[in-house]
């Protein structure tokens, strides 16, 4: 008599990014704008598991600020867009339930698609021995989309090429974040196609972190405050105009510097303390902003979670 397999589950958590400093170049051949940026995991997160199952589903599931209607359902969703992509490469045969379980804003400049699938390629590695390297999982990522390979990598790393290439920066901080997500989403691309009627003469080569390399080093709020950048500010601020009343009133509220993350909407707040974090978040819900979250970075990049 052999014994029979029970459904096995393997559950892998990855959080959101911002960027610390976004460059931006002039649009390459290939549409991609080459980027020099600095990427950090901040404590948000998204859950993703893999329950090996005869018939594949996906389910989902949001913190009460994000609208299930708003994240992609069934094969435009990315973490089964991963799970197709790692299986043609892997050659392994089965199915799987996926549960997503939703806390980083969607469509918010805050990597959240890329999250889930950078913790569906993991969580299918482990969940059935696949053996991919490092490396292997780096590659797929990239293949995902640009910010899927940082978010495997997680902690704070500067990214190049069209944002893909990664590698772990020295960072000395624990950095206390405030975000600020908004109820509508922007279009990546929309906000490049903006950058590029913006500024038709951006330089090919996208700007350095230079200072902030060493503000991070130092563990210093103030410092990093000053150095911190980002080039889809202006066309994000053009899109939405309402965001820049949302960053002064932050700033005005105690935050040292505010800023819009990635490619927005969402803005986020470098504050000095935790506490400090919590007295912006009560001057901006005073203001009347409803959903006002507290983070705090970098934190690891895509892991397993203890079954429990
Ligand atoms: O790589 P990802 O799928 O996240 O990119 C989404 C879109 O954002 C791309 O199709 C492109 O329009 C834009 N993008 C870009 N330059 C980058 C990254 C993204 O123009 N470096």
């Amino acid at each position: 008599m052999s014994a029979v397999e029970g459904p096995r589950t393997v559950s892998v958590r990855a959080a959101a990014k911002i960027n610390l400093h976004l460059g931006v170049g002039a649009a390459r051949d290939d549409g991609f704008h080459p980027l020099d940026t600095v990427y950090q995991a901040i404590s948000l997160y998204d859950d993703v598991t893999l329950t090996t199952a005869g018939v594949p589903s996906l389910s989902l599931q949001t913190a009460d600020y994000i609208e299930v209607g708003d994240v992609p359902f069934g094969p435009g969703n990315i973490a089964y867009q991963a799970l197709e992509l790692v299986r043609a490469r892997t050659g392994l045969p089965g199915t799987e339930r996926i549960e997503v379980l939703k806390s980083i804003p969607v469509a918010g400049g805050m990597a959240g698609g890329s999250a889930d699938a950078a913790a569906a390629l993991l969580a299918f590695d482990r969940l059935h021995a696949a053996g991919l390297t490092d490396d292997d999982l780096l590659a797929l990522a990239a293949e995902l989309g640009s910010d899927v390979p940082f978010s495997l990598l997680g902690g704070t790393a500067r990214g190049r090429g069209r944002g893909e290439l990664v590698e772990p920066l020295d960072d000395r901080g624990s950095w206390w974040w405030v975000a600020v997500p908004s109820t509508t989403g922007l279009s990546t691309p929309e906000v490049y196609r903006h950058f590029d009627r913006l500024f038709p003469d951006a330089l090919a080569e996208p700007a350095e972190p230079a200072d902030l390399l060493s503000a991070l080093a130092s563990g210093e709020p103030l410092r990093l405050a000053r150095t911190l950048h980002n080039d889809l500010q202006a066309p994000a601020l053009d899109l939405r105009p309402e965001l820049g009343a949302l960053i002064d009133r932050g700033e005005g509220e105690g935050a040292l510097r505010g800023l819009v993350s990635g490619s927005g909407p969402t803005c986020i707040f470098l504050c000095d303390s935790l506490d400090g974090a919590h007295a912006v978040v009560a001057g901006l819900q005073g203001a009347g902003h409803d959903v006002v979250l507290i983070a705090n970075g970098p934190v690891a990049g895509a892991h397993l979670l203890a079954r429990p």
